[in-house]
């Protein structure tokens, strides 16, 4: 089976630094694909490629969606979440704090209802088939507040929620564009290992009943480690690893990245530990 996100010798330059190197990698549909490594190995600058903020200067990145192959590279950002269907959250959460959480979930679905509306007033003011995607709009957002738990907060002002609340609500918000790949840069950081574990459970489960792909950026190693079905990881824009989890935990080159380079062989328990996923997660 194709992959469903191909990316060929990607290289994002910035200066004279190079952020990503000749990245090559593929996410599968319906796996979670985490990226890992050290600050500043180049993983949200792969996910700004990726979503089109950034145009990377040499590289392919196709994605084979339901409409067939897309060469993410030559669309610009907007296309590339309307057409390609690739939705993200942000390390910064960006909802919209003064709206109530129901509303940050219509606003995402904007596109569709601005179809329906023919994009004119009276297409908003009376007609029917505005009136239909409106409730198809609200269902979806009913729907993904409550796989996200929550739906009782439906009216609540967003920026008010607990932290973790508003991570959960980035990641419905962004499923109701109803993506083919879903990339969530650090959706565990900032989260008790209470909150972490529920995060497990939110996306495996979107994972096994979507049949999308998850991208997962992730310092958590008891998120990467727990969930992921590949991970791929990254030291100074390069690829030095990539493979099961069980398999990259125990790597060399990951472990020598993680630690810096160092001549003692034996690693300092905690450092095994982190990549173990263990400790209190
Ligand atoms: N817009 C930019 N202009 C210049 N340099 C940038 C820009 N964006 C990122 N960089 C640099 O590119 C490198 C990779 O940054 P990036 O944010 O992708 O790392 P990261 O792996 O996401 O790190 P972290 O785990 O800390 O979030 C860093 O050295 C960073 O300073
Ligand atoms: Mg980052």
């Amino acid at each position: 089976m194709t992959a469903l996100l191909e990316v060929e010798h990607l290289s994002m330059r910035f200066g004279g630094l190079l952020a990503v190197n000749d990245l090559c990698f593929s996410a599968e549909h319906g796996h979670i694909t985490a990226v890992i490594g050290p600050n500043g190995a180049g993983k949200t600058t792969l996910f700004n490629c990726i979503t089109g903020f950034y145009k990377p200067q040499i590289g392919r990145m196709t994605l084979h969606g339901a409409a067939g192959p897309i060469l993410l590279e030559r669309l610009p950002d907007h296309r590339i979440a309307a057409e390609a269907r690739v939705a993200r959250t942000f390390q910064n959460i960006r909802l919209f704090p003064r709206m109530s959480v129901l509303e940050n979930l219509m606003v995402a679905q904007h596109l569709p209802l601005m179809r329906a509306s023919a994009f004119s007033l009276a297409g908003l003011l009376g007609l029917a088939r505005f009136r239909r995607a409106e409730a198809a709009a609200l269902d979806k957002a009913r729907h993904w507040l409550d796989k996200v738990g929550l739906l009782s907060h439906a009216d609540d002002e967003a920026g008010a929620l607990p932290y973790g609340s508003q991570r959960r609500l980035e990641i419905a918000r962004a499923l109701c564009t109803d993506p083919v790949l879903l990339c969530l840069d650090e959706p565990a950081a900032g989260l008790n290992p209470r909150e972490s574990a529920d995060l497990n459970r939110l996306l495996l489960a979107i994972r096994d009943e979507t049949g999308i792909g998850l991208l997962l950026i992730e310092h958590d190693m008891s998120v990467v480690m727990g969930i992921s079905d590949r991970v791929v990881v990254l030291d100074y824009g390069r690829k030095i690893a990539e493979g099961p989890p069980d398999h990259v935990r125990h790597d060399p080159a990951v472990i020598r990245a993680y630690l810096g380079e160092t001549e003692d062989e034996d690693l300092p328990s905690e450092v095994q530990a982190d990549l173990s996923g263990g400790g209190d997660g």
